[in-house]
């Protein structure tokens, strides 16, 4: 699968030109997209990047990835991010790694965002691999009781059994992002219609963001045994 993840970041590799403003993603697969891009660098590219974790950005400084932040470039050329699943439509789930709010605000500020994945993370149908959703620890349970709420309505529909929780760290306490807030990974079940839900999830108070994007990503390099499968946005 690493060779997979690993011929998929070459193929975005080859979307770079000399001066570009980019968004680095966070994950297994952004990482290896970063080795790449730090060996260009120490070969003379240019380029300028904003990192969507601390992950990334102690990576990338590693490499002499010259990197800076969002306010003092908010205008990207380029996003390139893995997906812990994508669909069709190019609608992906993110969160995996518990960066999505920086990545989603990262991705839309750049002209173009491009996933990189291994061929596992291709569906047909969203929603088997569990919606992260990152919350404001004020109020947290109350929020969590929402979500679940909204999963029950959910459920008639789809069926799906299993439920939400927090997502925990190893040393047994709750997860905190990179902003603060705590996780819970939710399975709605089979998404069919991840706008909606995506709006249903937006009005929630409590929600600061939730791992569907749509509409974000225009083209993605899935990389499996027979190479590399391209798809673009319809
Ligand atoms: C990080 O929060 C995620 O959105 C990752 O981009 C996603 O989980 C994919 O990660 P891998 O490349 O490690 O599968």
């Amino acid at each position: 699968m690493d060779q997979h993840k690993r011929i998929a970041a070459e193929a975005a590799i080859g979307e770079l030109e000399s001066g570009m403003r980019l968004g680095l993603g966070t994950g297994s697969t952004a990482r290896i997209f970063v080795e790449l891009l730090g060996r260009k660098v120490a070969a003379g590219f240019e380029c300028i990047c904003v990192p969507t974790s601390t992950e990334t950005a102690v990576q990338a400084r590693e490499l002499g990835i010259p990197l800076t932040d969002l306010d003092a470039c908010p205008n990207l050329d380029l996003c390139v991010d893995g997906a812990d699943e994508l669909n069709d439509a190019l609608e992906l789930i993110k969160g995996g790694g518990g960066a999505h709010l920086r990545e989603k605000i990262v991705a839309a500020a750049a002209a173009r965002m491009i996933v990189i994945a291994d061929r596992t993370k291709r569906v047909d149908v969203l929603g088997r691999f569990a919606l992260p959703i990152e919350i404001e620890p004020f109020g947290a349970g109350v929020t969590l009781g929402a979500v679940r709420a909204l999963m029950a309505r959910h459920r008639k529909r789809t069926g799906d059994a299993r439920g939400a929780d927090w997502r925990m760290q190893a040393n047994g306490d709750r997860l905190t992002t990179d902003g603060g807030h705590y996780i819970a990974d939710a399975f709605f079940g089979r998404i069919s219609d991840p706008e909606t839900l995506a709006s249903e999830l937006n009005a929630l108070p409590g929600i600061i963001e939730h791992g569907l994007f749509i509409g974000l990503c225009r083209r993605a390099y899935i990389g499996g045994p027979d190479g590399v499968e391209i798809i673009e946005q319809k």
